[in-house]
C-alpha cells in the first residue's frame, strides 16, 4: 500500500471494499486548502521546536506553496490510492520535496487533530458565507418594507382573518428571524474558533510543539483546553448545523407566505418572471418554485442536523472513525443554503405587491372587531363586556351582510348604550393600524423604527 499514512505493522494492504468504505477524498478534498495552510503553520512550529532546520523550513514552505497552487488550479488532485485528503497531500508534498523532507512534516500531529482543526477552519468560512447570504435576504425584505410605506394587508392568525397590519410590519417579521440567525452564527463562531491542533491523536504532543502559537497562526481565538475533547467533540459542528437548519426553517416560512400570497385567491403579490417557472403542460402557469425549494431544502437541512446528532450520540471517547461522517451533512447544509439564499434574495427583491387588493381584504372578516372592544375599554367598559358587545356587532353585521363600519348609530346603541357614533373613529383600517403605536406594534412609526434599527444592524454585521 504505497503512499498510505500507515502500513508498518500490516503485511497486507486493505481489501478493495475496505478501501472503498474508508475513502473520503470525494468530499474531504474541500479541506485541502486549509490542510496546506495548517501544514505551513505546523512546519513553523516544528522549526521553533528545533525539529526542522531553517533551511528545511524554507524548502518545506516552498514545496507547500507549490502544492497549494497545484491544488488551486487542479493540477494536483486525489489519486485512486489516496484514503483521505491528508494522505493525498502528504503524497503531493513528498512528490515535490522528496521523501526525506516530506516525511518530517507529520511529526507531532495526527489526522485526528488535523481533521478537527481543518473542519473548523472550513466551517468558519462557510458560516461567514451563509451569514452574508442571510443578510442579503434580510436586506431585500427591509428594502421592500421601506419601498411600501403605509401599505396595509390582512393580518392572519390560524390563517384566518385577524387584524389589519402594515405590509412592512409583516416583511420585517420575516427579516427579524434571519437577523437572529446571523447573530447565532456569530455566537457559534466563538466556539468554533478554538483550535484542536497539537492534540495529536488524543493525548497531546510530546515534541514541545506550541498549540497556542499554531492556533494564533491559523486565525483561531485560542487553543483547546483538553486534547481528548478537542479531537472527539463535534458539538461545534452540530451547533452550526442547527443554525443552518433554523435559517432554512425561517426561509421556508417566508417561502410559504410568498406561495400563499401569489395564489389568485390571495392575490397580494406577483412574482417576477426571472424568479418563477412555468409548466410543461399548462401554458398559463407561473409557479413559485424558489419558495417551494426553500420549503423543500429545509427538510433536507433539518435532516443533516438530525443525522449528525445521531452520528455523535453513542460515541465513546476519544476519536472514532464514525466522525468521518460529520463533514458531509455540514458541507451539504452550507451548499444548499448557498444555492437557496441568492435565489430568495432575488425573489424577495422583485416581488410586486398589490396594495388595492390587500386593502380590500384587510377589513374583511370583521378584523376591526378588536378595535371596537378596545375603544369600549377606553370608555371605561370592562373588557369582558366589551368583547361580548363587539362580538354582538359582528353577529349583527354578519346577519345583515354588511361590514362593522356600516352599522348605523341606532343599531349600535341597541347593542350597547356605550356604543356611540364616536366608535367610527377606530372603524377604519388605517385608524386601527395607527392606534397600535406602542413599541413593536404595526403603526407606521413603529415599522419605520424597526426598519431603521434593522438597517443599522445590517450595516454593523
Ligand atoms: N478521514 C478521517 C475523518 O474524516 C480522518 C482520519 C482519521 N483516521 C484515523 N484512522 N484515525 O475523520
Amino acid at each position: 500500500n504505497e503512499g498510505a499514512l500507515w502500513g508498518g505493522r500490516f503485511a497486507d494492504g486493505p481489501a478493495a471494499a475496505m478501501a472503498a468504505l474508508s475513502k473520503s477524498t470525494h468530499f474531504d478534498w474541500a479541506l485541502a486548502p486549509y490542510d496546506v495552510a495548517a501544514s505551513k503553520a505546523h512546519a513553523r512550529v516544528l522549526n521553533r521546536a528545533g525539529l526542522l532546520t531553517d533551511d528545511d523550513l524554507v524548502a518545506m514552505q516552498e514545496g507547500l506553496d507549490r502544492l497549494a497552487a497545484d491544488v488551486a488550479d487542479g493540477t494536483f488532485g486525489p489519486a485512486e490510492s489516496d484514503e483521505d485528503v491528508h494522505g493525498a497531500l502528504e503524497r503531493g508534498l513528498i512528490e515535490r520535496v522528496g521523501t526525506e523532507l516530506g516525511g518530517r512534516l507529520r511529526a507531532g500531529r495526527s489526522r485526528n487533530d488535523q481533521v478537527a482543526t481543518l473542519f473548523r477552519m472550513w466551517l468558519r468560512d462557510g458560516m461567514r458565507r451563509v451569514g452574508t447570504g442571510l443578510l442579503d435576504v434580510a436586506e431585500a425584505l427591509v428594502a421592500q418594507a421601506a419601498a411600501n410605506p403605509g401599505v396595509v394587508m390582512p393580518g392572519k392568525t390560524h390563517l384566518q382573518a385577524a387584524q389589519p397590519v402594515l405590509l412592512g410590519h409583516t416583511l420585517m417579521a420575516h427579516a427579524q428571524p434571519l437577523l437572529r440567525d446571523v447573530a447565532r452564527l456569530a455566537d457559534a463562531d466563538r466556539r468554533v474558533a478554538v483550535s484542536p491542533y497539537g492534540s495529536g491523536a488524543l493525548a497531546g504532543s510530546s515534541l514541545g510543539l506550541d498549540p497556542a502559537a499554531i492556533a494564533a497562526d491559523l486565525g483561531f481565538d485560542s487553543a483547546a483546553d483538553n486534547s481528548i475533547d478537542a479531537t472527539s467533540s463535534r458539538d461545534f459542528a452540530a451547533e452550526a448545523a442547527f443554525v443552518f437548519a433554523m435559517a432554512a426553517v425561517d426561509l421556508s416560512r417566508l417561502g410559504e407566505d410568498v406561495i400563499l400570497w401569489s395564489t389568485p385567491e390571495f392575490g397580494y403579490v406577483t412574482l417576477a418572471d426571472a424568479w418563477s417557472t412555468g409548466s410543461s403542460i399548462m401554458p398559463q402557469k407561473k409557479n413559485p418554485d424558489v419558495a417551494e425549494l426553500a420549503r423543500g431544502k429545509a427538510g433536507r437541512i433539518i435532516g443533516n442536523l438530525t443525522g449528525l446528532l445521531a452520528t455523535l450520540k453513542a460515541q465513546p471517547l476519544a476519536y472514532n472513525r464514525d466522525l468521518q461522517e460529520d463533514k458531509e451533512p455540514v458541507f451539504d447544509s452550507v451548499a444548499q443554503l448557498e444555492l437557496l439564499l441568492p435565489a430568495m434574495t432575488g425573489l424577495v427583491a422583485t416581488l410586486t405587491f398589490h396594495p388595492e387588493r390587500m386593502a380590500e381584504l384587510a377589513p374583511a372578516g370583521f378584523t376591526l372587531a378588536t378595535d371596537i372592544a378596545e375603544w369600549l375599554v377606553r370608555q371605561g367598559v370592562p373588557f369582558r363586556v366589551a368583547h361580548e358587545v363587539a362580538g354582538a356587532c359582528v353577529r349583527e353585521a354578519e346577519s345583515r351582510g354588511v361590514g362593522l363600519a356600516d352599522l348605523d348609530d341606532e343599531t349600535l346603541a341597541s347593542i350597547n348604550p356605550a356604543l356611540t357614533h364616536d366608535v367610527h373613529e377606530v372603524l377604519t383600517v388605517a385608524g386601527s393600524i395607527e392606534s397600535r403605536n406602542a413599541l413593536g406594534g404595526t403603526s407606521s412609526s413603529q415599522v419605520e423604527r424597526q426598519i431603521d434599527v434593522a438597517t443599522a444592524t445590517i450595516a454593523e454585521l
